[in-house]
This record gives structure tokens, C-alpha cells and sequence, in this order.
């Protein structure tokens, strides 16, 4: 490592979503200063694509208490209590400062308006501009980071692995995408802000850059991750030939979009008291059901019924996408089914983001402190991302005071090279297996299925890569192996992990799993 060319810094960040965003201001905020890596463009991110909003307990009727609720029935048992009481109760407060700091949340006169997802009991999710609620609150974040002479933002940076020794992680070494150039990045601390794995699976809501490489990095290092098997199908993204598999936000139904079946009838009452606002992962296997019963690939939302100017109004970019395919949402049904969408296992982190790692910080998708559960609360993650990464600040400032000054050195690991693999086929193929195997269904049998794959591609961890994109894959693999491995131990269903030969929920299971290389 000593032969590359060497960057210090304070804070480095790895991802420009807004768990990383966050922590930056928050850092900048304490004084420190911050170097902040991202793969791609900053605007690649989940949160530049969250629809529906940001949840917080500021309505007249509501309360953290009942936020706290919401969040323990969706969760299915396997939430960490104390991590949701920290994220409804300091929620709002962070979610006043997004606004101080110029995120303009759609309002009525002087009112915030609040809208309702499903499981909610109550109208308590912000958004921007109908339905551009991430893209506004990226803008606000980047305008003010960006503007911070304290932080460094570099994009292009591909981070291949963490330097870590003596279970102390001292920085990265990255791959500038655009010179070529492989450099270490030496942080006082290091956080892990990557985001989720939806590429992992054939059928996403997330954008390309969504692979999991936060937490491949973590557990190649030794971390310990947790609660792997838990993935979160959206139940609506649209499914059009040709589209890609755009999110039409829960808030639609939020707002009275009805669900029918292929057949035309309306199917969610009799699977949930709540219908079409039940949990997720309730209404996305109703959804799967009702297809398998129809033949079809799709049921339908239905918003025929809504007043046809408000809901153009108020989802401006699902209106204006969806009329790029013909679709005209106010008239015609929309053909949805789920796909993969949030991840809410990771990098394990305790209630101030630290990872097993020493000086190893994690927040936003990428980490798991159990704050979600088994199934996530519609629009929490958003909140999430800004509520765990100011705490890492607090925790980090205590450290900052205790400065690395002699480093390790870092060799190279003597790898084989050229491994003679079609790593674009070999994607898909993982995608395909996942989505297949390792999906909303699940049984012994496919999972066994998928594991075998992952085998079949084990001896890859031997070798070189030199290219982002194989790179990419290679993390792939590790965590696609990881989530099955999880999801084969988990002999229950419960939330996002649900087994077709295990249908039900055990007490006995009311457990995590935890794995560590
Ligand atoms: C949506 O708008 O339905 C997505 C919001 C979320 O994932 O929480």
C-alpha cells in the first residue's frame, strides 16, 4: 500500500446516498474534516429514486409512541426496540433540520402535508414534490455538503477492499474509475454508507449501482453481519416489456389505489384487515398468489376511481413515466408485481453505527442494528439514513480524540489471475438464481439450488479482478451466498423471509443470525 499514492482523512465515507450525505454534514458540523467517496455520479443512488417519502411523527394525532408501534408490527418480532424508539423519537427533530436546511416538503397553506403507507395508523409520511421526495432531499443535502469547504467529495471512487488489522480498520483502497489510478484512502474512521443490494435479483426497484459492495467489503474483513435473509420485496413495480421495473409508490395506495387481479377483482380484503395498506410483505405475497391463480404475470392498480387531476398532481413522476410507456394512470390499470426493493440485514452495528470492527462505522442500508426488523416500515428508511448517521458522529468524535498515527503495513494478497469468465453472463445468472431461488418464495429444495451456484463459483475468490464491473460481481456472489446461507438456516417464515416449506412463524426463531467469516 505504501507504493500508491495516499490520501488522509478524518472521516471517510463510502456512499453519497444520504446516510452518507448526513454523516458528512453532521461531521463537518463537529468540526472534522471529511473525504467522501462514491462509486458513481452522486445522484446514483436509492435515495434520489425515493418515491413516497419520509416518516415522522409530526402530525397533530400522532406520536413517536405510535410510530414506535407501526414499526414493531411490521417488523414481525425482530425489531431491536431500543433502535426504533431512538429512530421515532429523534426522527422528527432530524427531519426539522432537512427542513432548516431548505428541504421544501409539500405542504397545504403553512401544513406539512402527511400522507399514509401501508401499516401506518396514522397520515405521517413527508414528501416533496408529489412523489420526488429522495430527490429533494438529495438536492438539499448535496447543496449544502458540496458547499462545506471541510469535505472532499470524489466521485468515480470504486473502493476494492478495506484495510483493516488487527481487527482495526485503517482506511480503503479505491480505483479511481476515471485516471485508473489505485490509491489508499486513510481514515481516522471509516463508514460504510453503500446502500442496499437490490442487483442482486433479477426484478429491482433499485438503480444499477445497488450490488451490495458495503457489505461484501465488511464481511471479507471480518465484520459480523446479521439478518441476512430478510429482503424486502416491493409489492408494485410496474411490469411492462421493455420498462424496468419503475416503483409505483405505496403512497398511490396510500392515497386509494385499489388492487384487482388479472380477473378484475379486488383481492387484498381477504388476505388483511388493512387491504391494500397491509405490510409488505403481506400484500406482495397476496400479489404473487393471485397471479399464480390467474396464470398472469401481473395484477393491476387501479386509480380509475381517484380524482384524475389530484393524483397527476400529486405523482407527477409515476404519471409522467408511466405515459412514456402508453399508460395513462388516470384511465388505464397499471400492471404491477413485486421485485426486490430494500434490504434490512447488513453490516452489524450497535445504536451509535459501530461495527465489529474497530473505527469501522456503518448506517443507512448497507448496516443492521435491527431497526426494521424482519420487514421494514414503509418509508423508515429514509429516516433511518439521517437519524443513525448523526449519532455516528457523536460516538466518532469520541475517538477522533484518540488519533492513529502509526499505520500496519499492507502487502498485497498473492491472488491467481485472468480467470477466463463471462462476468456479464455470470450476473445475470446470479440475478436469475436469486430471483428464482432466493425469492419473496422459498423452499430447502431451491435454496439448496442456489447454493450449489454459489459453490460451482467459489474458487473465483482465488483470483484477480482488475475491473469495477467484475469487481462488482465478485460482491455479488459474496452476498448472494451470504443471504442464502442465512435464508436456508431460518427454518420459519417471518417479515421478508418466507418459506413455503416452513410457512409459519416460530417463537423458538425469535431470533438473529449472525454470520462472520
Ligand atoms: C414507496 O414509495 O412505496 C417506497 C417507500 C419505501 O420504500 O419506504
Amino acid at each position: 500500500a505504501s507504493a500508491l499514492p495516499q490520501v488522509e482523512a478524518e472521516y471517510l465515507i463510502i456512499g453519497g446516498g444520504i446516510a452518507g450525505l448526513f454523516t458528512a454534514w453532521a461531521a463537518a458540523q463537529a468540526g472534522a474534516q471529511v473525504t467522501l467517496l462514491t462509486k458513481r455520479s452522486i445522484v446514483e443512488s436509492n435515495t434520489d429514486r425515493a418515491q413516497g417519502g419520509i416518516a415522522a411523527a409530526l402530525g397533530q394525532h400522532d406520536s413517536p409512541e405510535l410510530h414506535m408501534q407501526d414499526t414493531l408490527v411490521a417488523g414481525a418480532g425482530l425489531c431491536d426496540e431500543d433502535a426504533v424508539r431512538i429512530l421515532v423519537t429523534e426522527g422528527p427533530d432530524r427531519v426539522r433540520e432537512l427542513i432548516d436546511m431548505g428541504a421544501c416538503f409539500d405542504r397545504t397553506g403553512d401544513h406539512l402535508c402527511l400522507t399514509r403507507e401501508g401499516c401506518h395508523s396514522q397520515h405521517r409520511i413527508l414528501h416533496a414534490q408529489g412523489d420526488a421526495t429522495g430527490a429533494e432531499i438529495l438536492r438539499t443535502l448535496y447543496e449544502k455538503v458540496v458547499a462545506l469547504p471541510s469535505v472532499e467529495i470524489l466521485e468515480d471512487q470504486y473502493v476494492v477492499d478495506l484495510l483493516v488489522k488487527g481487527n482495526i480498520c485503517y482506511g480503503v483502497l479505491a480505483l479511481d474509475q476515471i485516471s485508473g489510478e489505485f490509491r489508499v484512502f486513510w481514515g481516522q474512521v471509516v463508514i460504510l454508507a453503500t446502500g442496499g443490494s437490490g442487483r442482486l435479483y433479477n426484478y429491482t426497484t433499485n438503480p444499477e449501482v445497488a450490488t451490495a459492495d458495503g457489505i461484501a467489503l465488511a464481511y471479507r474483513a471480518g465484520a459480523e453481519v446479521m439478518d441476512m435473509e430478510f429482503i424486502q420485496f416491493h409489492p408494485t413495480s410496474l411490469v411492462l416489456p421493455d420498462a424496468p421495473r419503475f416503483l409505483i409508490s405505496e403512497a398511490v395506495r396510500g392515497e386509494g389505489a385499489l388492487l384487482r387481479n388479472a380477473r378484475g377483482e379486488r383481492f387484498m380484503p381477504q388476505y388483511h384487515g388493512m387491504a391494500e395498506l397491509a405490510p409488505r410483505d403481506i400484500v406482495s405475497r397476496a400479489i404473487l398468489s393471485e397471479m399464480a391463480k390467474t396464470g398472469a404475470n401481473s395484477v393491476f392498480l387501479d386509480l380509475t376511481h381517484l380524482d384524475a387531476d389530484k393524483i397527476k398532481e400529486r405523482f407527477p413522476t409515476i404519471t409522467l413515466t408511466c405515459s412514456q410507456y402508453g399508460l395513462d394512470i388516470t384511465k388505464d390499470l397499471i400492471p404491477v408485481a413485486p421485485a426486490a426493493h430494500y434490504m434490512m440485514g447488513g453490516v452489524k452495528t450497535d445504536l451509535w453505527g459501530q461495527t465489529s470492527i474497530e473505527r469501522l462505522f456503518s448506517c443507512g442500508e448497507a448496516s443492521c442494528l435491527a431497526v426494521h426488523g424482519a420487514n421494514r416500515l414503509a418509508s423508515n428508511s429514509l429516516l433511518d439514513g439521517l437519524v443513525f448517521g448523526g449519532r455516528i458522529v457523536q460516538k466518532a468524535t469520541a475517538i477522533l480524540k484518540n488519533r492513529i498515527t502509526n499505520r500496519p503495513e499492507f502487502g498485497c494478497q498473492e491472488l491467481l489471475s485472468d480467470p477466463d469468465v463471462d462476468f456479464i453472463s455470470l450476473r445475470t445468472q446470479l440475478q436469475q438464481i436469486m430471483g428464482e431461488k432466493v425469492g419473496p418464495l422459498r423452499t430447502a429444495q431451491r435454496l439448496a439450488e442456489a447454493l450449489a451456484f454459489f459453490d460451482r463459483w467459489a474458487y473465483l475468490k482465488n483470483y484477480e479482478v482488475k475491473e469495477t464491473f467484475q469487481m462488482e460481481v465478485r460482491n455479488m456472489l459474496e452476498v448472494g451466498e451470504l443471504i442464502t446461507e442465512a435464508a436456508m438456516m431460518r427454518t420459519e417464515s417471518r417479515g421478508g423471509h418466507f418459506r413455503l416449506d416452513y410457512p409459519e412463524t416460530s417463537e423458538r426463531w425469535r431470533k438473529h443470525i449472525l454470520l462472520r467469516r
